[in-house]
Order: structure tokens, then C-alpha cells, then sequence
């Protein structure tokens, strides 16, 4: 069937499902909402406040989508997906129930606990003395997770226990709210991201992944969003991706289901991977990973469209795959300087058209608005899009700007192809990584 699909969201992977969904034979008509400049050339724009409910049910109500694909986190914790199914609409991403797995550490833990799910040893704390007790005689390196989504940033590895404590404090201080923390043992290994397409009891694997999360070369300074990625990791061999779908994925969708909770979407698994090869969990997301889909997106040939539809009604179709893995991909992030901390916006760029038009590289846009030519630097700063028109140019509105997504036979390919599109692109302050998948 052809598809009228709604995507929400507004980063890099959003840019990079828009371009997958488009190619789609069965897609009919592709929504943003709110999209951005990049997705805005592929996609109808509408500018409506996704976390808003009642507004996305109301103009669903009048476009009709058959398909609503839910991008990021905060409208699947908010509960928009069992808002839309609850007016008859298909969705892809799973409910507020579901998406804890990702909202929740305590309650991912606390599944992993129940289900045998292999992950790190841990404790709960919603009581600050207690934490700080644990912490003082745990083991070190020890990691402090703040029970709550906190845009990648609301997890300390200490290697001190002084570095443990502080980060105790920190977290009940309130800087993301006074949820509690999850106090676990560190594991480890190389990390991978797995995405399992789900209809909540069928599942298939996308390409192995890995992203970068440290903001400097050579995985040193602060923990990020992520700064690159590659697809297909050479870090997952299939040995190893066999073990994450018979000791993590399966007994996951099977314990989510028993508990009443079907989880329908993308299935998040950041692992951790031993020297024997065995996965732990690090992770759970209820959503594809952001820089990873960038390169998934790029290795995948499938008609991703009727693959999310089908799952979304509870049917997956994994004939609409021909190849989940085509050639190799790598990501490099181009971000502003300063990210993760504070950092200048507005900042005009240039050359995505010369860097897109080399072979296999797609510049996907996530941090970036349009305004009017004639506007000073302090205003594009304040200023967040729109200007259309002759006089209007691309600036830097986030942390992460651009995603340079390069695909290529091998890796290394890639990964060159990646670093020459970013040669040609500029902007001040631009700063990325220059080993994004060298240790493949
Ligand atoms: P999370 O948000 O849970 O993925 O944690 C962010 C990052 O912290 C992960 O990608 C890991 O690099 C690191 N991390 C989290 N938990 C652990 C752990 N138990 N052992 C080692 N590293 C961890
Ligand atoms: N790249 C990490 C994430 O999407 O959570």
C-alpha cells in the first residue's frame, strides 16, 4: 500500500530516516514536523510543537497520515504514540510504557534483573546519603547514571572515588530533576549499537553500528551525543550478533510483551562487548541512535517505509529488506566549537552542495536554521529559522551542525570519502573528530 507518512522530529537521524523513507516505493507523501533545512527539501514542512498532542492529533485528523514515525526520545517518554494510537492512528515507536526502557534506567535495570538480560551489577538510590555511602567503598571505575533522559549527558564513569561523589551530588542537586540515581559496576570492552525493527514480536537486525561519544580525537574530554559513526562495526562479529539477538534482543521483546508492554519501534541496544565477544547491555533506547541511523540509513536497501509501516501494524515485513548491509558508511559530525558546553550560533556555512555532490556522501543537516542574508551575527543568533527567499542563507543553530555521511564499497573508503566532504565545508568554529572509525 502507499503510504502518507508524518515523521516527528528535527536532528540528523530524522534527516537520515526522511532520505530513507523518500527513496521508499511506497511512500506516497512524506511530513516534517518540525523538521529542518536539510529534511525540508525532501520532506512537506509542518511547523507544529510535536510534544503538543492535541495539535499533532488535530492536524493528523486532517491529513489523514497512514504512517507517524516518532524520531526522538521526548515525545515517545511523553506518551505522543499511545495519544495518536488511542485516535486510530499507526504508529512506529513504541508506547510510554515501552519507551521506559529508555526513560528509566531503574526500570531497565530492574527488567534486565528479571528477564536474565546480561548488563552491568547495580543499586538503586532515590536517597542521596545512601548513594554516597555505596559510592565510597564501590570499586573502581564506578558509573553514576541519573535515572532520567538527559540528552546523553546523565552518566558519570568515575575514576576516583572523590570524581563519585561529586557526581552523586551533582545528580541529586537537581541538575536534570531529583528522580534518583543508578549506581553500576563498570564494564569492559568496545561498545556497539544494534537497532532491532520490532512489531513487538518479530523482529530484524539492522547493520552493527558504533558511534564516537567523547568530544576529542583518540575518545578523550566530555561525553557527547555522539561525534561519528560507522556502519556495519567491525567491532560486531556475527558470532557476536547472534549472542545479542539470543541473550538481549529476544528475551527483551518476549519479557516486554509477558509484562504487557509491547514494544513496537526501534529496539536501541548499546552493548558492550568482552574479549570472548559476549554483549552486555549498557543501554537501552526506544529509538534509533543519533549519529548511527546517518550510516545504518546509508547501508541499508529496503523499502523502509513499508518495513516501518508493517511493523507499526503489528506485521513485519522483512521482505521490503533486499540487503541490510550494502557496502560501509561512516558519519563525521561537524559541530560548533565549545559542544558540549556553551558554543556561538548563527554562524553562516558553506559548501554542502560541493561536499553532497561527491560520490556516495550525503550531508545530513542537524543543527542549522535559515535566515535572512542582511541579518547581523547577533541577531542569526537569536534568530531560530525561516527567511525563505533569494536573500536567505544556512547558519549554525546547534552543537551538532552537520552530519557528513559518506558510503563507499569499504570502510576506509568511506571514511576518507567522509573526511574530504568535510574539507570542503565550512563555518566558524567548525570543529570535528579525524578518527572517526580508525580503530576499525
Ligand atoms: P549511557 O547513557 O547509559 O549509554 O552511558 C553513556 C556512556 O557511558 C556509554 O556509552 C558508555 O561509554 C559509558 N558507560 C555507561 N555505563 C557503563 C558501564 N557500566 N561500564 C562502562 N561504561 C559505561
Ligand atoms: N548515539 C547515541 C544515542 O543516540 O543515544
Amino acid at each position: 500500500m502507499l503510504e502518507r507518512i508524518l515523521l516527528l522530529g528535527s536532528g540528523g537521524r530524522e534527516h537520515a530516516l526522511a532520505k530513507a523513507l523518500k527513496r521508499s516505493a511506497s511512500c506516497e507523501t512524506l511530513w516534517c514536523c518540525p523538521g529542518n533545512p536539510g529534511i525540508w527539501e525532501l520532506a512537506e514542512r509542518v511547523d507544529l510543537d510535536f510534544l503538543n498532542s492535541s495539535a499533532v492529533i488535530q492536524w493528523c485528523n486532517q491529513h489523514k497520515p497512514t504512517l507517524i514515525v516518532i524520531g526522538p526520545e521526548q515525545p515517545l517518554a511523553a506518551g505522543i504514540s499511545d495519544a495518536l494510537r488511542r485516535e486510530g492512528f499507526t504508529v512506529f515507536g513504541p508506547s510510554q510504557a515501552a519507551a521506559r526502557l529508555e526513560s528509566s534506567k531503574a526500570f531497565a535495570k530492574a527488567f534486565m534483573g528479571r528477564h536474565n538480560i546480561p548488563t552491568a551489577q547495580y543499586r538503586e538510590f532515590t536517597d542521596r546519603d545512601s548513594a554516597r555511602e555505596y559510592v565510597a567503598v564501590h570499586s573502581l571505575p564506578v558509573v553514576i547514571k541519573y535515572d532520567g533522559l538527559a540528552a546523553g549527558k546523565g552518566v558519570v564513569v568515575a575514576q576516583t572515588t572523590a570524581e563519585a561523589i561529586e557526581a552523586v551530588d551533582n545528580m541529586f542537586d537537581g541538575a536534570y530533576g531529583t528522580d534518583g540515581v543508578v549506581i553500576e559496576s563498570f564494564l569492559e570492552g568496545v561498545e556497539a549499537s544494534i537497532f532491532a525493527v520490532t512489531d513487538g514480536t518479530h523482529y530484524v537486525t539492522l547493520a552493527p553500528s558504533h558511534d564516537h561519544k567523547r568530544v576529542g580525537d583518540g575518545n578523550t574530554g566530555k561525553n557527547t551525543g555522539g561525534m561519528g559513526a560507522v556502519a556495519p562495526s567491525p567491532r560486531v562479529s556475527n558470532e557476536t550478533l547472534t549472542k545479542v539477538c539470543t541473550t538481549i534482543i529476544e528475551p527483551t521483546i518476549r519479557g516486554m510483551a509477558e509484562e504487557g508492554n509491547p514494544f513496537v519501534g526501534c529496539l536501541y541496544c548499546g552493548v558492550m562487548i568482552d574479549k570472548e565477544g559476549n554483549p552486555s547491555v549498557v543501554e537501552f533506547n526506544a529509538r534509533f541512535g543519533d549519529p548511527e541511523t546517518q550510516s545504518v540509513m546509508q547501508v541499508i536497501r529496503a523499502d523502509v517505509a513499508r518495513l516501518f509501516a508493517s511493523a507499526a501494524r503489528g506485521a513485519l515485513d522483512s521482505a521490503s529488506i533486499t540487503s541490510v548491509c550494502e557496502g560501509a558508511s561512516a558519519c563525521v559530525v561537524l559541530a560548533s566549537a565549545g559542544y558540549p558546553d556553551s558554543y556561538a550560533k548563527g554562524k553562516m556555512i558553506t559548501g554542502i552542495q560541493e561536499a553532497s555532490s561527491l560520490e556516495g556522501v550525503d550531508v545530513y543537516h542537524a543543527g542549522t536554521s535559515i535566515v535572512s542574508a542582511d541579518m547581523t551575527s547577533a541577531d542569526r543568533q537569536i534568530q531560530n529559522h525561516d527567511a525563505h527567499g533569494d536573500s536567505s542563507v544556512l547558519v549554525t543553530s546547534g552543537g551538532r551542525v552537520l552530519g557528513v555521511t559518506a558510503h563507499a564499497s569499504t570502510l576506509v573508503e568511506a571514511i576518507q570519502r567522509a573526511n574530504a566532504a568535510c574539507a570542503l565545508i565550512t563555518f566558524e568554529g567548525k570543529y570535528h573528530r579525524t578518527d572517526i572509525g580508525i580503530d576499525a
